[in-house]
């Protein structure tokens, strides 16, 4: 191996004791090759199993914890017993390439799909309007709480399939998210108070975690740092996020972001890249996972380099499942940083995978055919 990417395979111990081999993670990222029903398909465990190779922390695809929450077609389903057999396979396939295995719980809130949900009946904080999209049904009060019971009863899930932790979905713009947000969150009842539902889901998630899992059970949370609306979320509101976070008994910070280096928008230094203003404020308090438009080894370096303690790639993983194991034998010449059309393996992805990857132009970064 290359001696500037040593620190790569460094392993790094949990807050709750648990050793990650390297600094690698895979990011989560859905497929939409889940079986209808949202149990796990057989096309998933193949790949999955490359791309769980010599990394340490394998994220799984945003897994929904209720009926209402399905935001993809093909997306794998948590919200039932019945998932458990197919998510033990997952977990086990995972586990046996010597990864941990983590899963990620989503609840798409406004984003759920009408066609995919009981009924068609799309819920969120608040019926806010927005260009482009139909407009949600604000949930009642019980229902809010029920959801904050549907994340403990996946963690429960989660644990019985022999998962090694979870990771709560706070991010992109889904329901959790949209709780914390100005911009989708006008409740005038106690879940206006928009700290409140991230919160009490991590509250149910730790607490399931202490009546049936064990203290090696990983709990970690993912956030966006903005949104584009206003009102929206800006860098100051993500502040705030994190001071309450580092204040819970998590294992892990993972920040969404699509581009590592990218700078802020709003509510802080304008100059000032999102990644290092997030370190700063965690000070080290709580292993933090960056991500984004890493595609090379001399990104991954320099990504590593700015203190970052964990490093997470997705598309990259899509289009080399090698890459860990690349740099770490000293081939990191041979890493491959384009889909190719012609390539009659399609890099190992689900034939549904492959088809949206090719069909998204210029979402994955792709060989001119
Ligand atoms: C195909 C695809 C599916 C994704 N699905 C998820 C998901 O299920 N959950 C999530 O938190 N992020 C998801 N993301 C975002 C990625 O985890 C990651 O943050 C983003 O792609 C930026 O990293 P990258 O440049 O290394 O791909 C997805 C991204 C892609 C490309």
């Amino acid at each position: 191996m290359n001696e500037k990417y040593g620190s790569l395979f460094e392993s790094l111990t949990l807050p709750n004791g648990v050793t990650l081999k390297n600094r690698f993670v895979l990011a989560p990222m859905t497929h939409y090759s889940s079986n209808p029903d949202g149990t796990i398909s057989d096309q998933e465990l193949p790949y999955i199993a490359q791309r769980s190779k010599d990394i340490g922390l394998v994220i799984t695809a945003a897994s929904n914890v209720s009926d209402s929450g399905k935001a993809f077609p093909g997306q794998p389903s948590i919200a039932h017993d019945t998932d458990i057999p197919g998510l033990k396979k997952q977990a086990d396939t995972i586990k046996a390439e010597g990864a941990k295995a983590i899963i990620q719980l989503h609840h798409g809130g406004r984003e759920a799909v009408g066609d995919l949900v009981p009924n068609g009946d799309v819920v969120a904080p608040s019926a806010v309007e927005k260009e482009g999209a139909a407009t949600p049904r604000a949930l009642e009060t019980a229902e809010v709480e029920q959801i904050v019971e549907d994340f403990g009863e996946a963690t429960r899930r989660a644990i019985e399939a022999g998962f090694d932790g979870v990771e709560i979905h706070g991010a992109n713009g889904y329901i959790i998210q949209q709780f914390f947000s100005p911009f989708s969150n006008r409740r005038d009842d106690e879940w206006g108070e928009r700290l409140r539902f991230p919160l009490a889901i991590i509250d149910k998630v730790t607490e399931i975690v202490e009546k049936h899992g064990s203290k090696e059970f990983i709990v970690g949370y993912r956030f966006s740092p903005e949104e584009p609306e206003t009102p929206g979320l800006t860098m100051k509101e993500t502040f705030e996020l994190l001071d309450a976070l580092v204040e819970k008994p998590l294992d892990y910070l993972h920040v969404s972001l699509m581009d590592f280096h990218s700078t802020a928008r709003r509510g802080a230094d304008t100059n000032a890249k999102r990644i290092d203003l997030i370190k700063e404020r965690i000070n080290d308090r709580i292993p933090l996972i960056g991500v984004g438009s890493l595609y090379s080894a001399d990104d991954v370096a320099a990504a590593k380099a700015t203190g970052v303690p964990l490093i997470a790639l997705g598309r990259e993983m899509l289009i080399d499942p090698e890459f860990a194991t690349k740099l770490k034998e000293g081939r990191e010449d041979e890493i491959v940083s384009l889909i190719d059309p012609a390539r009659t393996d399609h890099h190992g992805l689900t034939e549904t995978l492959w088809n949206i990857v090719l069909q998204t132009k210029g979402w994955v970064p792709t060989k001119a055919e």
